[in-house]
């Protein structure tokens, strides 16, 4: 018990986790169920996971929601997705009691009026809690935000002598946060989807066949642990 102990006190946490939520569509098929009963249970699995990351100390969470590319699939289907998400904002006082940040990234320009009066009120209602810092990335895609930022920085009229790495990193979504230092992908696919593709530069990766709603805190504990193994050089030796 004692050595149980002292791993735990001597785990170190990533400062930043990303998640690629995938595999909600197999869950639902393994059990001959539509795949919007997946997303249902991926949604209730996202809040589920953001409050153990809140719990245990987690600063900063990021987690896939929707991609840009995402709105290819079967209307019904974006439909579903939206209305689960809708339904999430209309439910996002609850996040707010447990002193979690919410802040969206991605392009929400285009999203229903609705969803996006829902997603700023979200925002400033948590905009002073202190504890996890939860971005949800909504219509988002890595081109896209970079995209984004090259438009921003031309606008903003600066020299192009004058632009460094560090004008186009404030020029993200996620200005002002730091890197993720650990990218989680579960459902058996190796690959990042566009995801956070600047940011992630230097973030180590966790792949695991597990199904996004089967993805408990315990798999989260395992994906850490695994994490304190690695040797982190950033190009050096
Ligand atoms: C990927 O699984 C999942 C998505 C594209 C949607 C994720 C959406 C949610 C978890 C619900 C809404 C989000 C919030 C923040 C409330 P997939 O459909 O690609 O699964 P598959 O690869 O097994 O088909």
């Amino acid at each position: 018990m004692a050595i149980f102990k002292k791993k735990i006190t001597e785990r170190v946490l990533p400062t930043h986790i990303a998640i690629i939520m995938d595999g909600n569509g197999r869950w639902a098929k393994k059990r001959s169920l539509p795949r919007t009963a997946g997303h249902a249970a991926g949604s209730k699995n996202f809040k589920d996971i953001a409050r153990y990351c809140n719990k245990i100390g987690l600063k900063y969470l990021t987690v896939y929601a929707f991609s840009t590319e995402n709105w290819k699939r079967p209307k019904e289907e974006v439909d579903n997705i939206m209305k689960i998400f809708k339904e999430y904002l209309e439910d996002a006082k609850n996040f707010k009691d447990e002193n979690i940040q919410v802040q969206f990234i991605g392009d929400r320009s285009v999203l229903d009026a609705d969803i996006q009066r829902l997603m700023k009120e979200s925002e400033d209602a948590s905009a002073d809690a202190t504890g996890l810092h939860l971005n949800i990335a909504i219509n988002y895609g890595g081109r896209d935000e970079i995209v984004h930022a090259v438009k921003n920085i031309v606008d903003s009229g600066v020299d192009a002598n004058d632009i460094t790495e560090q004008t186009i990193t404030d020029s993200l979504y996620t200005a002002g946060q730091p890197d993720p230092d650990f990218i989680i992908r579960p459902s058996g696919e190796y690959r990042l989807s566009n995801y956070l593709i600047w940011q992630s530069a230097y973030a180590e990766y966790w792949f695991s066949d597990i199904l996004w709603p089967d993805f408990k805190p315990k798999d989260l504990d395992r994906a850490i642990d695994d994490f304190n193994k690695r040797n982190r050089r950033f190009g050096g030796v």
